[in-house]
């Protein structure tokens, strides 16, 4: 294993991922009652942009730079709020000289969540789990668990608040990974029908992504909605070419405000200028 996710970090995937992840979390926090986060491959929490991995791809600057070079048309601003509110948080000293930090989906959840909430964060790898832990400490809401996230899904699902939601993020580094996290997505449905899933996929081999939707699809479960974005038409089977999202149980608003946004954000982060928004119900509510 030696994925980092310090090299990619603020990049167009992730871009894409934590405004739905922000949005979801939004939504969640309109009602009083408490939620949990269980996020399964939570990653460092914070990247350093200036750092000796983020600077050697350069990704965050098409990615996160990219989408807030100027500002957007008010109604995206408003959409992205919560998230550009998370990246403030993690640039304290502002960003006037340009982003020092990327927040990772961890502290994003923490940046949205209210004191009755509580947060599960699996990371395998013991140096980015002690740099989350560090992120993360003294928030008596969070643990950083060194739990499996495929095991996590079944060990802390259903969680006791019965509200909340699970980003399911694997490394895609090892075969099989699209099956299996097909696999997670329907296993923790089982486990928890009422919670909001969201599993998050790289768009390199198109077969590959067809097969798992195909899988996601035959398991039949209402309200499942797919938000892909590909930079460009052209894809090269080596390259990451797109991401995309699956999301059991969405907020009802959460396709039309992607649209909104991915609109607005499409011509900045793809390579042509254009790039493909594909956001639609692989099965609707029953
Ligand atoms: C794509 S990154 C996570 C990014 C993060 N979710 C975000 O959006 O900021 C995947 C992370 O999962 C970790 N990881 C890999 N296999 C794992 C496993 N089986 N259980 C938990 N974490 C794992 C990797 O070390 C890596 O930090």
């Amino acid at each position: 294993m030696n994925y980092r996710h310090a090299f990619h970090a603020g990049n167009f995937a992730d871009v894409v991922k934590h405004i739905v992840l922000a949005r979801v979390l939004v939504y969640l926090a309109r009602k009083d009652a408490a939620f949990r986060v269980l996020d399964t491959h939570a990653g460092a929490g914070l990247y350093d942009l200036g750092g000796e991995e983020a600077s050697r791809t350069g990704e965050w600057e098409a990615g996160v730079a990219a989408a807030l070079a100027t500002p957007l048309p008010a109604p995206v601003e408003a959409l992205i709020a919560p998230w550009r509110a998370a990246i403030n948080a993690a640039n304290p000293q502002g960003f006037d000289t340009g982003l020092a930090h990327y927040p990772g989906s961890p502290f994003i959840a923490r940046h949205l969540s209210r004191p009755q909430d509580r947060m599960l964060f699996c990371e395998s790898e013991p140096g980015v789990r002690a740099a989350l832990a560090e992120v993360m400490r003294a928030d008596g809401r969070v643990k950083v668990l060194p739990t499996d996230g495929w095991q996590a899904l079944s060990a802390y699902l259903p969680p006791k608040e019965r509200r909340g939601l699970v980003l399911i993020d694997p490394p895609f580094e090892e075969g099989g990974e699209f099956h299996r996290l097909a696999e997670g997505l329907v296993g923790a449905h089982r486990r928890w029908e009422g919670g909001v899933l969201m599993a998050w996929y790289p768009i390199k081999d198109v077969r590959a992504v067809d097969a798992f939707r195909r899988e996601v699809t035959r398991a039949g479960i209402p309200k499942t909605l797919r938000i892909e974005f590909d930079l460009a038409e052209v894809r090269q089977a080596d390259r990451l070419s797109g991401a995309g999202l699956v999301v059991v149980n969405p907020p009802f608003t959460l396709a039309e405000e992607m649209r909104t946004v991915m609109t607005a954000l499409a011509p900045r982060l793809a390579h042509d200028g254009r790039g493909r928004v594909r956001i639609g119900w692989l099965m609707p509510e029953r």
